[in-house]
């Protein structure tokens, strides 16, 4: 037994140099079966490490997630976003405040109104900060609760997640909030943006149908440690 353990771990490592992330080590298949077809032995299957725990839909969702920059021109069915925001703020909040608020930009007018705010802060990276997403996303916290970042980022969460199960790619941005909130444009792009006082804005999502499929970056194990 001990001996086919050994086998599986070691055709694991080799999968996951095959997958191109060399920072797995023996005992991790997760990206590797995650990232599906490039798995092609397919002795991850159904596994999320080498210890023998069963992987899930969920298991696999979250670790097939990846942030995408390069979307299809195709538009997102309001349906579908309505659906995300349903599980995006299915979310956990610090005493069921929902200290949040969302608003979602389609229209590509408005858009295009909000990149020319970006852009006119002279930062040549601003006017593309959603890439060429249809769907633009701004997450605003209540500035009166201490907790709100953490309720946003746990929305947010829920978003990127429920749209990789609908076959939709998001990226959590940072970049356009300092770029909206350094525009000299600020005020004009905010009161469009109809957030209820109070309100800052904290974090923004693109989102699309994907047109890319990017390899996991590495993530450092090393930082999670039992401790007795
Ligand atoms: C708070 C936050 C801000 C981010 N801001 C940006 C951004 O402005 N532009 C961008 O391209 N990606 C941004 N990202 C995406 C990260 O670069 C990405 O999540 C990270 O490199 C890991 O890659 P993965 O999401 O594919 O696993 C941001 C992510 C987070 C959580």
């Amino acid at each position: 037994m001990k001996l086919v353990g050994t086998i599986v771990c070691g055709l694991s490592l080799l999968a996951a140099v095959s997958c191109g992330n060399s920072s797995l080590s023996v005992g991790e298949c997760g990206e590797c079966t995650n990232n599906g077809t490039e798995c092609a032995s397919g002795e991850c299957e159904g596994k999320s490490n080498c210890k023998g725990v069963e992987s899930n839909a969920v298991v696999e969702n979250i670790m097939s997630r990846r942030s995408i920059r390069n979307y299809k021109e195709k538009p997102v069915e309001r349906a579908l976003v309505e659906e995300v925001m349903k599980c995006g703020i299915n979310a956990p909040s610090g005493q069921n405040k929902q200290s949040w608020e969302v608003r979602i930009v389609d229209d590509p007018a408005f858009q295009n109104e909000i990149k020319a705010a970006m852009a006119a802060t002279g930062n040549e990276r601003a006017a593309g900060c959603f890439y060429n997403a249809p769907v633009w996303l701004f997450i605003a916290r209540d500035k009166s609760y201490d907790f709100s970042t953490i309720d946003c980022g746990l929305l947010s969460q829920n978003i990127m997640l429920s749209a990789n199960s609908l076959g939709l790619g998001t990226v959590c941005l940072g970049s356009p909030v300092r770029f909206i909130l350094t525009s000299p444009d600020k005020d004009k792009v905010l009161s469009k943006l109809e957030f209820s006082d109070g309100y800052e804005l904290c974090i923004c999502i693109a989102m699309g149908y994907p047109n890319e499929k990017p390899v996991a970056k590495p993530r450092d194990f090393g930082k999670v440690k039992f401790v007795d």
